[in-house]
């Protein structure tokens, strides 16, 4: 009876993890979507823990794989409880780190049982075992640097010759690896030694990548801990463990991808690490033209007069954690009968859906959110665009300047309304480090400040209009 039951529960496990990634679709039902699939991988622990049978014997150790568990899950829990919303990055590397972790020791141990029963494994085998000790290695390592530079704790280090010295350690990691898997290499030290090279690869590889990068990076290493664990679920024929790896995998590749292309830039192009100010810091890009400035009265004038104002949002709103004071600028424009809604790029700020989570965190209503292919028919019929610490995502330079690292990237097209009031510190350049001619333009005025101090001056502002 338990023999057949395994499998429908692994079957049932699966399909919630489908469900949800479609859940995590949209912001509205993205909270079930996670419950869902995590109510899944209970299901499927649970099952594995009471229900597996390995030549008719239940497993060993429960007492203990429980005591872990527990372990586990009271460690993950303080760690989610905790963190701040702006930390969440790291957290996902760090999570992320553990699973490529996993990957790596079930492929050291998978070896050294073979070993130790004398056991012949087939090629698949053999070969599963060293793509998961070397790509969960990998993954483990890499996220912990990435972890590291997001938290401010590690700079970029780069060194003449790091490409030359990361592709060679690839090339031995990889020759090492398949002398394994052939036989021409056996015992466990190689094995050690295999793990420790796969280990500063992925520190080598991570090291050179800019801080502002890191998203790109941890996607990338998500997808490395999917595939490493997708090669576990085949080492011991669990199903529900390939699943989960291969969706896991492809999720985060897809994500890689549509980050890079956000950009307009290739993979490659962000792993060798040269883009822009060095870890995203706003440094440079003055150009020293001639731009004008506006007072929070007088911004607030023409923003309570204007029909419609369309908030563009950047990651100085995320610095500045000035997502409630925007909500409450909405909340004043709109009770003057001002329709306002906020401009969503892709990428802006420094992570994927960055704005989306601060905005959804200050209760700012879904559908105000808008999309940038929508938005961008928006601008040239509304008033009133306010940028908020954002640049790179709307510099016209993506669209005029073959010249510019952003050329090509797709950018919203404030420009094109009748005022632009750009919210910032200084001329500084953002992420990308270069200049935004659109502060020059005619019809653009900077309002500068912290973008939280800003904000509060122009809701007191609006609300004495
Ligand atoms: P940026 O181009 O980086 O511009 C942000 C601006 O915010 C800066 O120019 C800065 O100017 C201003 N700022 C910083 N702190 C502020 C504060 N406390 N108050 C007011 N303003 C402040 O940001 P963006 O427009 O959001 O573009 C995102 C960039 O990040 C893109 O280049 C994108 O490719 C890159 N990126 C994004 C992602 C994802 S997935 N989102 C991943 C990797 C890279 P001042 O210093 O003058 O204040």
């Amino acid at each position: 009876m338990t023999d057949g039951l395994l499998p429908i529960l692994y079957l049932i496990a699966s399909v919630t993890f489908i469900l949800g990634i479609k859940l995590l679709g949209s912001p509205k039902t993205a909270r079930v979507g996670n419950l869902t699939a995590a109510a899944g991988m209970v299901l499927a622990i649970v099952g594995t823990i009471f229900l597996y049978r390995h030549n008719g014997q239940p497993l060993h150790n429960v007492t203990w794989i429980l005591a872990a568990l527990a372990l586990g899950t009271a460690i993950g829990w303080v760690m989610a409880m905790r963190v701040k919303m702006t930390a969440m990055p790291q957290m996902v590397s760090f999570f992320n780190g553990m699973g490529g972790a996993c990957a790596a020791l079930i492929s050291i141990l998978e070896y050294k049982t073979a070993m130790a029963e004398g056991l012949a494994t087939s090629t698949g085998h053999s070969l599963a075992t060293m793509a998961g000790l070397i790509i969960g290695a990998v993954s483990f390592s890499g996220s912990i640097i990435a972890y590291l530079k997001l938290e401010d704790r590690l700079g970029d280090i780069r060194f003449g010759g790091q490409q030359l010295v990361n592709n060679g350690l690839l090339v031995a990691t990889v020759v090492v690896g398949g002398a394994l898997v052939v036989g021409s290499l056996s015992g466990i030290s190689t094995l050690y030694l295999l793990t420790v090279m796969a280990l500063i690869f992925g520190i080598l590889f991570v090291l050179p990548i800019g801080g502002a990068d890191m998203p790109v990076v941890i996607s990338l290493l998500n997808s490395f801990t999917g595939v490493a664990a997708a090669c576990g679920g085949f080492l011991y024929d669990n199903m529900v463990m390939l699943i989960g790896g291969i969706l896991v995998g492809s999720a985060g590749t897809i994500l890689t991808v549509v980050m890079c292309n956000s950009m307009n830039r290739s993979l490659l192009n962000v792993l060798i690490g040269n883009f822009g100010g060095a870890s995203g810091s706003s440094s440079g890009g003055s150009s020293g033209g001639s731009y004008r400035e506006v007072s929070a009265a007088d911004a607030a004038v023409m923003m309570t007069y204007a029909k419609q104002v369309v908030i563009v949002p950047g990651y100085g709103l995320a610095v500045a954690q000035a997502q409630h004071v925007c909500h409450q600028l909405e909340h004043e424009l709109e009770g003057k009968g001002v329709t306002v809604k906020y401009a969503i790029h892709p990428v802006a700020g420094r992570m994927p859906g960055h704005m989306n989570v601060l905005l959804a965190e200050a209760d700012v209503a879904y559908d105000k959110l808008v999309e940038m292919e929508e938005v961008n028919a928006e601008f040239p019929t509304t008033d009133v665009v306010l940028v908020v610490g954002a640049n790179d995502v709307v510099n016209p330079a993506a669209k005029t300047d073959p010249t510019s690292p952003i050329y090509g990237m797709p950018i919203l097209d404030a420009e094109l309304a009748r005022q632009v009031i750009i919210m910032k510190r200084s001329m500084k350049a953002g992420y990308a480090g270069i200049d935004n001619e659109l502060f020059y333009r005619p019809n653009a005025a900077m309002l500068f400040g912290d973008a939280k101090a800003s904000l509060t001056a122009l809701v007191n502002e609006v609300k004495q209009v």
